[in-house]
């Protein structure tokens, strides 16, 4: 009976290994059939790791996205592009593409690609932020912020913050945004029908007072950050490159 165990346990554990050893091989064939590799780096980071790199084919809507590596290296394997020409981008925070722009992929070789990014301060870098993002950055505890997540539902955080507003203007906006049916946009608001359910406040009545409170220091200290940032940004010798 313990024998018959312990070949039970050495025949999964050999499997195991061999499951291993095609993992490393299928990724060592991988990597040897790249379509784009390259470099991610920056004047002020050197070579960056956790960079989403994207590549976007001409005339298609698919995506493809990978990350990389600790020395800045990222590879989309061959079987995920194709050939053609290649629209690249990049999102890592505080971080614009400066270059290249696109890339060229033929069949059977490997395009290489040296990307570079550009930092953006101030208030450039204010339209390029997540929701997660935002909330990251804006000051206070995560409990003053948590109202936050019911407001995520119809626009961005950025939104919230966009236009300053003082307290008793912000409770007005919870209100306000009482009155929109789920699914609503900013382009396209849709008023909840009058009646019983005609309004579906996002934050409790309690929180009310202490989230306008929030929002509204929230607001004045980005104002204070970005214009402090902005200025010593203008003092640089040249404006770091924009992408579109
Ligand atoms: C059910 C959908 C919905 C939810 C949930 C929602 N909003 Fe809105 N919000 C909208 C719509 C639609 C607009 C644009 C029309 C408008 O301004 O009334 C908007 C616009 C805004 C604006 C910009 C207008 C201004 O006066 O500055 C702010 C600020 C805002 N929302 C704050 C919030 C906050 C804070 C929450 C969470 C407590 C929230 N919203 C939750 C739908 C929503």
């Amino acid at each position: 009976m313990r024998f018959r165990n312990l070949c039970l346990l050495a025949s999964v554990s050999f499997g195991a290994f061999l499951f291993q050893a095609g993992l490393t091989l299928s990724g060592a064939l991988a990597q040897s059939s790249a379509a784009l590799t390259g470099t991610v780096s920056s004047t002020e980071e050197g070579n960056m790791e956790g960079v989403v790199v994207s590549a976007k084919k001409d005339g298609s809507n698919i995506t493809v996205s990978v990350v990389s590596d600790d020395k800045g290296n990222f590879s989309f394997p061959a079987d995920r592009l194709s050939p053609g020409r290649y629209t690249i981008s990049i999102r890592a925070s505080g971080y614009i593409l400066a270059g290249p722009k696109e890339a060229t992929v033929s069949a059977g070789q490997t395009a290489w690609a040296d990307v570079k990014l550009g930092r953006v301060g101030g208030r450039d870098i204010l339209p390029l932020l997540s929701n997660a993002e935002w909330l990251n950055s804006l000051p206070g505890s995560d409990q003053q912020k948590q109202f936050m997540t019911n407001c995520v539902g119809c626009h961005t955080v950025k939104r919230i913050l966009t236009n300053p507003h003082t307290p008793e203007e912000y409770q007005q906006v919870f209100r306000r945004m009482g009155t929109y049916s789920p699914g609503s946009t900013p382009v396209r608001p849709q008023p909840l029908l009058p009646g019983p359910r005609g309004e579906r406040p996002p934050i409790g009545a309690a929180e009310i007072g202490p989230a306008a409170n929030y929002l509204a220091s929230a607001r004045s200290a980005i104002k204070r950050a970005s214009s402090t940032t902005s200025s010593s940004s203008r003092a640089r010798p040249a404006a770091p490159p924009r992408s579109s």
